[in-house]
């Protein structure tokens, strides 16, 4: 079966009383997301929003103000009419939290009451600057990845974790790129080998030089960017960004056990291609200036190797054209643990159980569970 041509109503019938967490809501893909489930699955159970906030009264309004208030909700408003802010209240519930975090800083009794419901987790939440302090993105990006998996093993009824990755952690290598997952030590550069523990010793390290020589703040920051760049580059990937994300894959292949995991890695995304908003894009980033000076009429030209094709997509058909529901749907529990999809209506893969070209990780036995990460001192 083509993910692409997964049956709309299929997709739509997976949520029906499922609880999902969503890290990353309040970003662009997550409040797309969220927007899409309530729009076609208002029969969803209940959908936790990971917020970094305080407190969860402080996470609420990050929701109501970043979220459920933006333009994107229009139509779902428009829909309920005065009944949409209780619809919100019962299907949304906002939580104070940072996947950084062992437990994402929930205290015991929120963690029981969350982890005992959760059937989906969705991880999105991302550090997304492409040059971002190394000591940053590693803790979003990395260190999320392992909290995330540590939660996971904690949610006694999960059927999936669906982790959000991006098409460039192959950085920029030429040719047919195939969807293979990382494997730990693994990098881009031939002859050198990725030691993630080495990493976080070194971002240690180089935050108590900088105290020790009482840098400024933006010493610090300074430093704390070429550094991931340059270690970036060392293994071959071309920023801090890809470099940390591709990390994050490779904690998750290695922690998860025989939790049933899905790692997308979409491209760019740019704006929705139809519905709720045809064209809806948030914020002016990587290729969208590119498109608002082409719609402002600003652009006279842009220079382009005719024989490169470029792959960037709208969102929004996603739920429906098989994008992170497809992939939460078409991976469900009858599936190997860990499934690898390049999320690009261009570029659809055959779903795991018609084989290659769908590349899958390699599952761990069943009952071969490795240690769980929480009982481990050091990072791995
Ligand atoms: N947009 C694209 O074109 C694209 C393409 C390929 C892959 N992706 C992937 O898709 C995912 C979402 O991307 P996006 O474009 O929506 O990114 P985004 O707009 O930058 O949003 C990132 C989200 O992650 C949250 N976040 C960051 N650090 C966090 C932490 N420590 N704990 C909890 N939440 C945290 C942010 O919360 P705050 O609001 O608190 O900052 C925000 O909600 C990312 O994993 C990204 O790598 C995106």
């Amino acid at each position: 079966m083509v993910i692409g041509e997964m049956d709309a109503a299929q997709v739509a019938a997976y949520f029906r009383g499922k609880n999902v967490l969503i890290t990353g809501a309040t970003g662009f893909l997550g409040k797309v997301l969220l927007e899409k489930i309530l729009r076609i699955q208002p029969d969803v159970r209940k959908l936790f929003l990971l917020v970094r906030a305080t407190d969860d009264e402080s996470a609420r309004r990050r929701v109501q103000t970043e979220v459920t208030g933006r333009e994107i909700f229009q139509v779902l408003r428009e829909k309920h009419g005065k009944g949409f802010e209780d619809f919100i209240e019962e299907k949304v519930c906002p939580l104070a939290g940072d996947v950084m975090y062992e437990d994402f800083g929930l205290d015991t009794a929120k963690l029981k009451e969350v982890s005992k419901d959760v059937d989906i987790i969705v991880n999105g939440a991302a550090t997304t600057n492409f040059y971002e302090r190394y000591d940053v993105s590693f803790d979003t990006n990395v260190l999320g990845a392992k909290q995330i998996c540590a939660f996971a093993n904690k949610c006694t009824k999960l059927k999936m974790l669906l982790h959000v990755s991006t098409a460039y952690v192959s950085g920029e290598q030429e040719g047919l790129i195939l969807e293979k997952p990382f494997m730990m030590g693994g990098t881009l550069r031939e002859g050198t080998h990725l030691d993630i523990e080495s990493e976080l010793n070194l971002i240690k390290h180089t935050q108590i030089e900088l105290k020790a020589n009482c840098a400024t703040d933006k010493a610090e920051r300074k430093t704390m960017k070429e550094l991931g760049l340059k270690r970036a580059r060392h293994f071959g990937w071309p920023n801090t960004y890809v470099f940390t994300k591709a990390m994050g894959e490779m904690l998750l292949g290695h922690l998860r056990g025989d939790l049933p995991v899905v790692i997308i890695r979409p491209s760019i995304i740019t704006s929705l291609l139809k519905e709720p908003l045809p064209g809806w894009m948030e914020g002016v980033r990587t290729i969208d200036s590119v498109f608002l000076g082409y719609a402002k009429q600003a652009l006279k030209f842009f220079l382009v190797d005719p024989n490169t094709i470029m792959d960037s997509g709208g969102h929004g058909g996603k739920l429906h054209d098989g994008g992170h529901a497809g992939a939460l749907r078409g991976t469900s529990t009858d599936h190997l643990p860990c499934d690898i999809v390049h999320e690009q209506p261009g570029l659809l893969h055959d779903s795991p159980g018609d084989g290659p070209p769908l590349l899958r990780g390699q599952p761990a036995a069943r009952g071969e569970r490795r240690a769980h990460p929480a009982e481990q001192d050091a990072l791995l």
